[in-house]
């Protein structure tokens, strides 16, 4: 009833224009029914019993019911068109809604909810909640017919009054049991509609991982296990269908039959007239149809009420990001970044346990036009950082500033436009080069794009490609390797002139030499204009990296451990210099096997890296 209150008040003129239709088309079967009764009454009967027939009489019914007619037609087409209409408006704008919301939520609301239920929400619950709006009209405009039913049998005669009395409400007692039954049945199968596209969307995800590892017959089968309960789920909702639909169908017919009996009693008692009972058996077999509009509406209540709750969920959903108003110089030069007694945890998977400390007592700054490198093994929580850094996370306590502000007094635009945070796992859009790279921000022109291209080293293979800055990508990047892809999400960050820049192990896969080019240009990028362009706080693994950072801050799960240059830590920390011999290592017998260039190469924190950082 709330979802359709709220439709009715979402779309008010519509939903009148539909309704009226439905009414009129409700009082015009109402009328047939008399017309009919009329014509059977004063012409059919009378001409029997004369052998004559009254030309005018009949002429003049014609017309009527041809009326008649004309007006239930555009009661129709008014009703279906207003309907139709609702329905459609109500759900692309509902999309609209979800999806914005979708872009609005934080990213650990994003961490708690799977892709596919995302999209399921987008698209098949935003529908289901929207459904009933199809029949709505009719069933309003049915009710109105029945009550103006009810009203003239009273005034025809109050036996048969007495049995449309009756018949109606069982009509609807019945349909009421109907949609009870229906409503947990529809809920599953939404439900399982929704797994079976999480499952098909995981597995197209991770198709790579699904050949390789031969998993192909696995995921099948996992899929064909839901699709299969799924498909129980809407047979059920069949039969159900099929044992109600005919009761529903029958119910008027006997009606009818009441009618008659009853009818031909009172005939013969002289209280009603042939026209009478003609009128009302008519009226009882072509209220069969409308009354079913009821139905649907319940039977489709249960899903829509489904579809609505989880729709809502996105739309209520909390732990937005509300942003301050405080702006920063956009000209100003380089940033200052500084965290300040930062914990953090990540909202554990289900609400009642307790969310583990990934983060305690953080704290360092990355001076304006430095360059410090945060090195820790993995899962220390490197990448933690560098999503507070950006504010793609908000701490639980302490505060992460930049230029001094804290970044939840900023508003969204003015931290973007300062802070750039090139992400361990680089996105790329299936669009053009010089798309993915301006992403439509103003003031990006081709220069900027090869000036950007030129600090991520990554001019050269965008000047081999087929269009240069025109060729597109493919989904994902699929078309390109690894570093390549790198290079291009790194060149995205920088042609937005930020300010201070964070590089979340964003080079791993690309050559050591070309990496430590790459960070050595970014900080004289610097000799161009008036001192450094961009701080920058690094992920970095490579020695020739990391000796290029004015400052390093070891981590070790989640705390600062210690910090200093690249020598002195070598020389003091015995876990520090673990870690990045380990990682040379790793490096050097890598290179050995195969030249790293532009091949697809995972982030080499393989397994023996991690044995050698725990011991
Ligand atoms: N979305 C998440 N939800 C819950 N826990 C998470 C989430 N992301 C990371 N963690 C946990 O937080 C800790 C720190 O993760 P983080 O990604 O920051 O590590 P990292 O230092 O970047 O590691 P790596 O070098 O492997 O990239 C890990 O223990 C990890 O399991
Ligand atoms: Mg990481």
């Amino acid at each position: 009833m709330v979802v359709l209150g709220r439709a009715i008040r979402e779309q008010p003129r519509i939903f009148a224009v539909a309704v009226s239709g439905s009414v009129l088309f409700g009082l015009m079967v109402i009328g047939s029914a008399f017309v009919v009764g009329a014509v059977v009454g004063d012409v059919v009967v009378p001409a029997v019993e004369s052998g004559s027939v009254q030309t005018g009489l009949l002429a003049l019914a014609a017309v009527t019911l041809f009326g008649i007619s004309v007006l239930r037609v555009v009661g129709i087409f008014g009703r279906r068109l207003g309907a139709g209409y609702m329905q459609y408006r109500l759900q692309a704008a509902y999309r609209r809604r979800v999806t914005r919301r979708y872009l609005e939520l934080p990213l650990s609301w994003h961490h708690r909810n799977a892709t596919g239920t995302l999209l399921s929400n987008a698209n098949s619950d935003v529908e289901a909640a929207w459904y009933p709006i199809a029949p709505l009209p009719f069933a309003v405009g049915t009710l109105v017919m029945l009550v103006g039913a009810v009203v003239s049998l009273f005034v025809t005669d109050w036996a048969l009054a007495l049995v449309g009395l009756g018949v109606f409400p069982a009509l609807f007692a019945l349909n009421v049991v109907y949609s009870r039954r229906m409503a947990p049945r529809q809920a599953r199968a939404q439900r399982l509609r929704a797994e079976v596209s999480g499952i098909a969307h995981e597995s197209f995800d991770g198709a790579l991982v699904v050949k390789t590892m031969g998993r192909e017959a696995q995921e099948t089968d996992r899929f064909a296990a839901r699709a299969g309960e799924l498909r129980e789920a809407l047979v059920s909702v069949g039969r159900l269908r099929g044992v109600f639909d005919p009761m529903l169908e029958a119910l008027p017919s006997l009606g009818t039959l009441a009618v008659l009996v009853v009818g031909a009693f009172r005939l013969r008692q002289g209280a009603i007239s042939v026209a009478e009972l003609v009128s009302v058996a008519f009226l009882f077999t072509v209220l069969a149809f409308p009354v079913r509009a009821i139905g649907w509406v319940l039977a489709e209540l249960p899903r829509s009420v489904a579809g609505w709750d989880r729709v809502r969920r996105v739309l209520d959903a909390t732990g937005e990001m509300p942003y301050g108003d405080a702006v920063l110089d956009p000209a100003g030069g380089p940033a200052t970044l500084d965290f300040s007694d930062v914990h953090f945890s990540y909202e554990p998977a289900e609400a009642h346990l307790p969310g583990t400390e990934v983060l305690g007592e953080v704290t360092f700054a990355v001076p304006a036009g430095r360059t410090v490198a945060l090195v820790g093994p993995t899962g220390a929580g490197k990448s933690t950082i560098a999503s507070l850094a950006v504010r793609l996370v908000d701490p639980d306590s302490g505060t992460v500033g930049v230029d001094g502000v804290d970044v939840r007094r900023l508003t969204a635009a003015s931290l973007a436009g300062a802070a750039a945070l090139v992400a361990q796992v680089p996105f790329v859009f299936d669009d053009t080069v010089r798309a993915n790279i301006t992403l439509d921000r103003p003031g990006i022109g081709d220069d900027d794009v090869w000036a950007a291209l030129r600090l991520a080293e990554a001019d050269g293979f965008v000047a081999a490609l087929p269009d240069g800055l025109d060729t597109r990508v493919g989904e994902r990047g699929t078309s390109l390797s690894g570093g390549q892809r790198q290079r291009l999400t790194l060149a995205r960050a920088l042609a937005g002139r930020p300010r201070l820049l964070v590089l979340d192990d964003a080079t791993s896969a690309v050559d050591p030499r070309v990496e430590a080019a790459i960070l050595a240009g970014l900080r004289s990028s610097a000799g161009e204009g008036s001192g450094s362009a961009a701080s920058i706080l690094v992920v970095a693994y490579r020695r020739a990296t990391i000796a290029l950072a004015d400052e390093v801050i070891y981590l070790e799960q989640g705390r600062v451990v210690a910090r200093g240059t690249h020598v002195r830590l070598l020389a003091t920390v015995p876990g520090y210099a673990d870690l990045v011999t380990a990682y040379e290592q790793a490096e050097v017998e890598q290179t050995e096997q195969r030249p790293y260039d532009d091949e697809e190469v995972t982030p080499p924190l393989a397994s023996g890296l991690e044995i050698e950082v725990d011991r």
